[in-house]
């Protein structure tokens, strides 16, 4: 099938065409996001593969129906930057990759909440400048806390194992419990009995109409003093306005971000050379307590490796019987416990 892969950073080309060699799509790259001002490039391919930030609403999709697209195959798990009502209303089929390495992204919730309570991302700056004063590098033993899980599918079922392998109690909220979890005694809780509990609150739902800031100014007012925050689901989850808030009054304790609700205009370039025209975001980078990635938590040899071919084969599934294994269907939105 004819492919035009946007979005295409050189390591995204590199494990696509590694695994196309076994099954010969046609693929085009196109470094660009996927918008208005960009889809001409898409005119006459059947398929487009996409990445999290490339915004696909129903003007968009309507418009690239008639360049006669059919199919959009997403290279990530979350799909709520397509307008999957729309893709269906106008006959184009959406479909993604629901795990690809759910232990990459579990892992590197890990590192943020090890790196923030240790600091070793300040160590290592002032060690490599001669300052060993231990002033300001506090941490707490992970061991007896108490860390709630918010969504526990396939990574935040991860998280909880690898929490209550550091002896953390781990309380949990998701609308379909995993029975796995709680079979290690894991309770499940309503997001909001579950909030004023933890010492530790990782979010790992995805981000629909319901878990649209689903962290908010109540949400963190009912949260314990102090508390260590840490989303890598995606940036909406949580209001960032009402953490800058929470960080202020000390609330919020701190912060770990592997996503971010505006990083769209951000994330996955290099812009050092350029000066960052997002206040709220500029502001959050200000707090010695907030650890922000951008957006790194899937990236892993072996989940893109797979996101490469499970896209893949997304597509030949749909170019052979119309219809990919991992098709996104329009369903109302979970509600929030
Ligand atoms: P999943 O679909 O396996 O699990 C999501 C879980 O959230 C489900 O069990 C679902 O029942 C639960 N859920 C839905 N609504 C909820 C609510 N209101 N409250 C609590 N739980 C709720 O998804 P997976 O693979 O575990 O991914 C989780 C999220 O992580 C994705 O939706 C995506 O947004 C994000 N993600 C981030 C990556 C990164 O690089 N930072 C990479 C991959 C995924």
């Amino acid at each position: 099938m004819r492919v035009a892969v946007f979005s295409a950073r050189p390591y995204d080309q590199r494990f696509l065409s590694e695994a196309n060699t076994a099954f010969g799509h046609e693929l085009t790259y196109f470094d660009v996001h996927l918008s208005r001002e960009t889809c001409r490039l898409a005119a006459g391919f059947e398929a487009v593969c996409v990445f999290v930030n490339d915004e696909l609403d129903a003007e968009l999709l309507q418009e690239m129906q008639g360049q006669g697209l059919r199919l959009v195959a997403l290279r990530a798990s979350g799909f709520n930057n397509v307008d999957v009502a729309a893709a269906k209303a106008c006959g184009v089929a959406v479909c993604r990759v629901p795990a690809y390495s759910p232990h990459a992204v579990a892992e590197h919730t890990l590192a943020l909440i090890l790196t923030l309570n240790r600091k070793t991302h300040r160590a290592y700056n002032r060690v490599r400048e001669g300052n060993f004063a231990l002033d300001g590098l506090l941490g707490f033993d992970l061991k007896g806390k108490t860390a709630g899980v918010v969504g526990t599918g396939a990574i935040g079922e991860i998280v909880a194992e690898i929490l209550q392998g550091f002896g953390c109690k781990v309380i949990a909220s998701d609308p379909n419990p995993s029975a796995a979890l709680q079979a290690r005694g894991v309770v499940y809780r309503s997001v909001e009995d579950l909030l004023p509990d933890c010492d530790i609150v990782s979010l790992h739902c995805p981000l629909t109409p319901a878990t649209r800031h689903l962290i908010d100014g109540p949400a963190i007012a009912r949260m314990k003093p102090g508390v260590m925050l840490i989303n890598t689901s995606r940036g909406a989850v949580v209001d960032t306005v009402a953490v800058i808030a929470g960080l202020k009054s000390g609330a919020v304790g701190s912060l770990g971000l592997d996503v971010y609700e505006e990083e769209a205009g951000l994330f996955f370039e290099d812009r050092s050379a350029r000066f960052i025209d997002d206040d709220v975001f500029a502001r959050l980078l200000t707090f010695p307590n907030v650890l922000v990635t951008g957006h790194q938590a899937f990236f892993t040899h072996e989940a893109l490796s797979a996101i490469a071919q499970i896209t893949l084969a997304n597509i030949t599934d749909f170019e052979r019987h119309g219809r990919a294994t991992h098709e996104v269907s329009v369903e109302p939105a979970p509600a929030r416990p």
